[in-house]
């Protein structure tokens, strides 16, 4: 028997993918998880119901095309069905992008820290990582951004909002840096969390996308649809970008549940913003709330919120959380906390108290 396999040496490379932690029990206390950054509100109504109805026939493959859903999503951005390419989440939209540009010898620019999946993906199709750190206030740097561009570079990756400090991106600086990038190098907009932008200047993807043809967007149905645990999103993208990326793209990856509860919610999106902006609103309050315990909080336009600490205190903060069985998600440079049910948060906005008051004494 062979004592190893032929596995790529950059396997030990790859940095690893930390899923935020369940929450730890404490007696008498119900458990949060406010790790993950999912929603927390209950699906709309119709959605279950679809979901049910697709379950009932698990034996069929589900519809390679999607065709539902891309006709559902083409209709509401107003974009040709060819433009839209459905995927199992954000995620294999993102890993698509990567496979279809970088390979070793090419370079993917993004800002860090951000989603922890882009610099996994980048490592797996061996490309150079060109990490750029965010500026202080936690928004993208796009001096540093257009200045880690070369002729090697096949892929740019933004985040709007950015994934874990929360600014979005502006109109004005996705336009400016627009103009800095050679127009057949791809840029992808990641908006997981649009729809709880509430800020006047954030970009409008749509727009943007109307503006650039090498601007692709990549979109999901989990975070403000609620859908995180069914795995369904998709990108917009020149078709010519799109068939390359359906080339890559798993036959069936969305599966039939997925589908139709995405077509679903997707036509109460209405609904859908609503609920976004009541968490917008929640976290707004919360960064007040945090703010005025004393911590550095940053103005986040997405459904969590950021709040700066050294290593030390991010543990503390973190551990004290878990105390009050409140999972947070803590990561280099600070802590996440996603929008959750108003007594997971009043518990973090006591530990806040406290924490400010345990580091004044
Ligand atoms: C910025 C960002 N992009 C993409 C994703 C991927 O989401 P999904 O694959 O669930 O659609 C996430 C998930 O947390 C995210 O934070």
């Amino acid at each position: 028997m062979s004592n190893h396999f032929l596995l790529r040496d950059a396997l030990a490379e790859f940095p690893p993918y930390v899923p935020g932690k369940p929450p730890a029990s404490a007696p008498g206390l119900k458990p949060y998880k406010l790790s993950s950054n999912e929603n927390h509100l209950a699906p709309l109504p119709g959605v279950t119901d679809a979901i049910a109805d697709a379950g009932r026939v698990p034996a069929n493959y589900p519809d390679p095309k999607s065709t539902k859903l891309v006709t559902a999503i083409a209709a509401h951005l107003d974009v040709d069905e060819a433009e839209v390419v459905p995927g199992a989440g954000a995620s294999e939209i993102l890993s698509a992008l990567t496979n279809i540009t970088l390979e070793a010898g090419t370079s993917v620019v993004y800002p860090w820290p951000s989603f922890e999946m882009y610099p996994i993906l980048a490592s797996a199709r061996g490309a150079e990582k060109r990490p750029v750190p965010l500026l202080e206030d936690g928004r993208h740097d796009f001096q540093g951004l257009v200045a880690a561009i070369d002729d090697t570079t096949r892929l740019i990756l933004l985040c709007s909002p950015n994934n874990p400090t929360g600014p979005s991106v502006s109109t004005s600086e996705l336009d400016g840096f627009m103009a800095e990038v050679p127009a057949e190098v791809i840029v992808v907009l990641d908006e997981a969390y649009f729809e709880f932008a509430t800020a006047a200047e954030v970009v409008d993807g749509m727009d943007a996308y109307r503006k650039f043809p090498n601007l692709v967007l990549a979109r999901t149905f989990s975070k403000a649809h609620g859908l995180a645990g069914l795995r369904v999103g998709y990108g917009v993208a020149d078709p010519r970008i799109a068939s390359a990326l359906r080339q890559v793209i798993a036959p069936f990856s969305v599966t039939s549940a997925a589908q139709v509860a995405a077509e679903e919610s997707l036509s109460r999106n209405d609904e859908v913003l609503v609920r976004a902006k009541e968490v917008a609103a929640t976290r707004d309050q919360l960064e007040q709330d945090l703010r005025d315990a004393g911590l550095t909080v940053s103005d986040s336009q997405g459904n969590y919120v950021w709040v700066s600490f050294g290593a030390e205190d991010a543990q503390a903060f973190e551990a004290a959380c878990a105390e009050q069985a409140v999972a947070i998600r803590r990561l280099s440079g600070g802590v996440r906390i996603s929008i959750g049910a108003d007594e997971a948060l009043e518990r973090v906005r006591e530990v806040a108290k406290s924490f400010a008051e345990s580091r004044t004494a």
